[in-house]
């Protein structure tokens, strides 16, 4: 028996305050799209916000759905979004931000599985790490510098 230790880094930031500036503006335009979340089922808003290559900053919040597994994540709304539209464009980096109308959320909220392994495909097409930022509705902002620090022992291609 054999054992190996994953490693991952994460960087914390004390607040949206403390961010470089193209990521708190980043993390702006997800909140502003977070409030346009159609979540009347779990009351939990959740915003994403993707910046490309060619600058231009592609949006998507979570929607909901009476039948629940139709909804989808703000995250893969906003990074299929990105597919769809700009499908030779680099990701550079992507904020997420979610707010519950039942608590404040003060510990940064970090993406689902499934939102990791669809944002991971993004980042082995492109061949380039895209940076995540995310939080609650406030307080400390996580950043890591590739998904793949997010997502240990990534499927991918490779293994098809
Ligand atoms: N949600 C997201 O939008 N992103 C995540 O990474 C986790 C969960 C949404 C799905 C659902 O609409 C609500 O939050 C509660 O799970």
């Amino acid at each position: 028996m054999k054992k190996i230790q994953l490693f991952s880094e994460i960087h914390i930031y004390e607040s949206i305050d403390e961010l470089p500036p193209e990521a708190k503006n980043l993390m702006e335009k997800a909140a502003a799209a977070r409030e346009m979340a159609y979540a009347p089922y779990s009351h939990f808003k959740v915003g994403a916000a993707l910046e490309l290559d060619n600058g231009i900053v592609v949006t998507g919040n979570n929607q909901e759905n009476a039948a629940y597994p139709s909804g989808l994540c703000a995250e893969r709304v906003a990074i299929y979004a990105a597919g769809a539209n700009y499908p030779n464009n680099v990701i550079l980096r992507m904020a997420i931000t979610a707010r519950s109308e039942k608590h404040k959320l003060t510990q940064p909220i970090p993406p689902c599985g499934a939102c990791r392994q669809a944002i991971a495909e993004y980042e082995i097409k492109q061949h380039k790490n895209i940076e995540i930022y995310f939080m609650g509705e406030e307080g400390e902002v996580y950043k890591s510098n590739s998904l793949a620090d997010l997502l240990p022992l990534i499927f991918d291609s490779s293994s098809l």
